[in-house]
């Protein structure tokens, strides 16, 4: 028997040796089309190859491509366990060729790889063409030999292939295998086509044309080949199964639920294991792509199918959470071929475990809510829309889980009824949205959060993304154009781009569309709604436009680092000071952290060197960084750390990193809406550089990680590396060097004092007698000190006193400036008769200053000519008369 792991591998081998390059798969949250929901299909990926915007070193490729149809234009989530062949999630094969082989070499390909490398009976096989295909008739004929009856023509509605309302597009040729008289059914085209019996199992499309929004169609540069094949519905064929849920890898799926449940896996609850198993294959794969259940757009798709799994688990009589231990079997199945599901598989089950969980707490009385006001309804009757809303709002019952619930007993649901009630507490809350106060100030934005309703954050798992513009904003206003040279506000269905929020600033980077360009500064965040701040630098940006959004990558790079390493210090701080640590702010940019928190006293730098060696060994652990969703009372009772006071919505993230020690989730859990690095690892260092205080209580610790810590550290060692130059020393040695010169600084500067007091004393640098001359019976000390700061002036003045007994000092310094100072000093028993300040204004006058102060014993004074030095020594004495 082929197994569908085989048959995956042998369909890209065989192009891979026809000269294909062998692609891996693109994940499901489509980076290229803003208007897709998931990737429906294998050529999503290559949407731009094909209208020639992307270029690729190759130019034809093979693919398994895993796929969701679960909303938007294909969508099969209705049909899942009812049919033999729909699935929410699914591989599709495919090979493609841009503007390389056409028609003929796609139709070779195929008809070689069916009849000779995989044995088909030829006999069972038949196509459909596009109806004015008359190329595609004869080369069938011509490669395959099949006869006229073989080959069917039919109308765009089955043969004109698109993606979605715009894009890529052509005719196609659909190949269909015959399961045998004993199925019931007829031939494409025929009136019993919807039978089983004759499968469609390869789609060749024949890609010519570019499909617009205005329903307008240009062609493609050059003709191209899109192909897909239903992996599960070929390994049914090759397996000689009818069904798809026949297939081993489907048998094993369900034999997993059919033991976890303990339903017969042919029983009556069969349907309810075939959807348990398909959608298990969905939700799975999206939330290893990091999606997450919630309450709009992609995580709503996901909580749909997780909340339709569940129900179906409780009709088979499970009343505890199932569906989460069936994630091992889907990772034996899988795993191997998609290795994210087994790097990813702790998380799943973590996330199914508590959707699981919380659905569970309501599913029960919602059921009996469903039962009690249908129970008078009758085949053909509708529910009405007001309790199917109530089921919605409040027992998280998404409308097609109702309707589903009632299908098999023919009751409709109003719809209309239901999108009422919705519209009806949709303007509720805006009533007191506007008696917020807050909507005074930010009218613009209430009013653009209910027109194009928020904006999909996608910037967890990619920093490139399309986006489609809904509103464009200058000054404030909305406008429908920005041109080159204007700044404004974009604002899109969906962003990689981070709004600042939480501490972490926005992001930055590049819008990028048919010809324009523009460039995003910041972006903010208002109820939802993800504000572009940019500056159109070249063409036009418009509304309705689709772009690329490219985040600045090595920005964005670092401020995840300084995120993450923000949780790791946030618990070393805990540890090493204690669990009255509480968060007061953080600011997580590209260029730094900082991080205010609860303590009455400095941190000391034993203390924030052991926090960082802490954080740094979380770092080396080099452990991937977890997210997960849970209820906010559920998050808290986790031990998770949230911010006190901080108002959170009822489904929070939880960013857990580090192995853990005491909670099991991980060594630091924090709830946190940021963006984190995937491993620790890509912190690559964290360096506190500064601690302080910012208000009473509350202390502010500054840190760099990753690069930024590298730089700065080696710029101080390139200031130690200088030092050590001008010290002549090895850096090792600088302290020592400095605490030397230091000293022999201090003992210079005491041994020029003395020189300088002797030299006073002695007879100054004018070369005066030594000693004091006698003037009218006065001792009278009159000196010139060259290079004399005034400060030290009333030193010298005071020692020659001492030395002196009785007399008069006057000293005369003139500094390196040419300016000159003068102090004047008399001994006690001289007061009555001199006074000191008298005398120095003699002085200063000499100097060409003026005025002077002291008291009658010591008085000093200043003046600009310090030439005159000597005039001033002598007009002092003069005074002696
Ligand atoms: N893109 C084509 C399909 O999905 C092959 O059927």
């Amino acid at each position: 028997m082929t197994s569908v792991n085989d048959l995956r591998s042998s369909f890209v081998d065989f192009f891979a040796r026809n000269g294909h390059e062998a692609v891996a798969s693109s994940p499901l949250v489509p980076r290229n089309d803003p208007t897709l929901m998931f990737t429906n299909a294998g050529m999503v990926q290559f949407k731009n190859v094909f209208t020639g915007v992307e270029k690729r070193p190759y130019s034809t490729a093979a693919t398994a491509q895993k796929c969701v149809r679960a909303g938007g234009k294909h969508n099969d989530l209705d049909n899942v366990g009812f049919t033999a062949r729909h699935h929410t999630f699914f591989e599709m094969l495919g090979n493609f060729s841009f503007g390389d082989y056409f028609k003929e070499r796609a139709i070779e390909l195929a008809w070689t790889l069916l009849t000779k490398d995989w044995a088909l009976p030829r006999e069972r096989l038949m196509v459909t063409i596009y109806q004015d295909d008359d190329e595609a008739h004869a080369l069938w004929k011509k490669v395959a030999g099949l006869s006229d009856d073989r080959i069917v023509r039919l109308g765009a509605k089955s043969n004109f292939w698109q993606m979605g309302d715009t894009g890529p597009c052509g005719p196609c040729s659909e190949i269909f295998y015959d399961h045998g008289e004993d199925v019931w059914g007829g031939p494409p085209g025929s009136p019993d086509e919807d039978g089983d019996r004759w499968i469609e199992i390869w789609n060749l499309v024949f890609m010519q044309y570019e499909q617009y929004a205005d329903g307008s169609r240009t062609g493609l540069p050059r003709p191209s080949i899109d192909t897909g094949m239903g992996l599960e519905r070929m390994a049914a064929v090759m397996q000689g199964v009818h069904n798809n849920y026949d297939i081993d890898l489907f048998k094993a799926l369900i034999a997993a639920a059919s033991s976890a449940t303990g339903a017969d896996a042919d029983g009556p609850g069969k349907q309810s294991l075939r959807v348990i198993a398909d959608h298990l294959r969905s939700m799975s794969f999206l939330v290893a792509e990091g999606v997450l259940p919630s309450n709009e757009g992609r995580g709503y798709v996901l909580r749909r199918i997780m909340r339709r799994a569940m129900r179906h688990a409780t009709l088979l009589g499970a009343n505890e959470p199932v569906i989460h231990k069936l994630v091992p079997a889907l990772v034996r199945e899988m795993g191997q071929a998609y290795p994210e599901l087994s790097r990813g598989e702790a998380m799943i089950t973590e996330t199914v475990r508590l959707e699981e969980g919380r659905f569970l707490k309501t599913l029960g009385r919602g059921l009996q809510i469903l039962a009690d006001e249908s129970r008078d309804l009758a085949e053909g009757d509708v529910l009405n829309g007001a309790t199917a809303f109530k089921l919605y709002d409040t027992y998280g019952f998404p409308l097609d889980l109702t309707q589903d619930a009632l299908r098999n007993r023919g009751i409709a649901v109003d719809q209309a009824g239901f999108d009422a009630a919705m519209a009806a507490q949709k303007a509720e809350a805006r009533k007191s949205w506007a008696g917020s106060g807050e909507a005074a100030t930010d009218t613009v934005w209430f009013g653009l959060a209910d027109k194009v309703g928020p904006t999909e954050f996608l910037g967890y798992e990619t920093e490139v993304a399309e986006g489609e513009i809904k509103a464009l904003l200058r000054d404030g206003v909305e406008v429908s154009v920005l041109a080159a040279g204007e700044s404004g506000i974009a604002v899109l269905n969906q962003t990689p781009f981070y709004g600042e929020s939480g501490g972490q600033v926005g992001d930055s980077g590049q819008f990028k569309g048919e010809g324009v360009v523009a460039t995003v500064t910041d972006t903010h965040k208002h109820h939802g709604v993800f504000a572009h701040h940019l500056t159109v630098v070249e063409g036009e940006l418009r509304v309705g436009q689709a772009v690329e959004l490219i985040v600045d990558h090595d920005r964005r790079s670092a401020i995840r680092a300084n995120h993450s390493a923000t949780h790791l210090l946030h618990e070393a701080l805990r540890i090493v000071l204690g669990d009255h640590v509480a968060q007061k702010g953080s600011l997580v940019s590209s260029e730094r952290l900082r991080f205010d928190f609860v303590h009455t006293k400095p941190v000391t730098d034993q203390e924030l060197a052991a926090v960082e060696d802490i954080a740094n060994a979380i770092v080396l652990q080099n452990t991937p960084v977890e997210t997960r969703l849970m209820g906010v009372e559920e998050a808290k009772e986790s031990g998770a750390r949230a911010l006190f006071g901080e108002k959170y919505g009822d489904e929070v993230r939880v960013v857990s990193m580090g192995e853990p020690t005491g909670n099991a989730l991980g060594w630091s859990v924090e709830l946190c809406g940021g963006t984190h690095v995937r491993r620790t690892g890509d912190i690559g260092l964290v360096s506190i550089v500064g601690e302080g205080a910012v208000a009473a209580g509350v202390r502010r610790i500054e840190a760099l990680t990753g690069n930024a810590a590298r730089h700065r550290g080696n710029a101080n060692v390139a200031i130690v590396n200088s030092a050590a130059g001008l010290l002549r020393s090895g850096p090792h040695e600088v302290l020592e060097r400095i605490e030397a010169l230091q000293e022999q600084l201090k003992r210079s500067e005491r041994a020029l004092s003395e020189a300088r007091q002797k030299l006073a004393m002695g007879g100054g640098t004018d070369g005066a007698p030594q000693g004091p001359e006698n003037v009218n019976g006065v001792a009278y000390v009159g000196r010139v000190v060259e290079g004399l700061q005034p400060k030290d002036l009333r030193g010298l003045v005071d020692q020659a006193k001492k030395q002196v007994g009785s007399g008069i000092v006057a000293i005369v310094g003139v500094a390196e400036d040419g300016k000159a100072g003068v102090a004047v000093g008399v001994t006690d028993d001289l007061t009555a008769r001199f006074s000191a300040v008298d005398m120095v204004r003699a002085g200063a006058a000499a100097l060409g200053g003026q005025g002077g102060g002291g008291r009658p014993d010591m008085a000093q004074a200043g003046g600009p000519d310090g030439s005159k030095a000597q005039d001033a020594v002598a007009a002092i004495r003069a005074l002696l008369g």
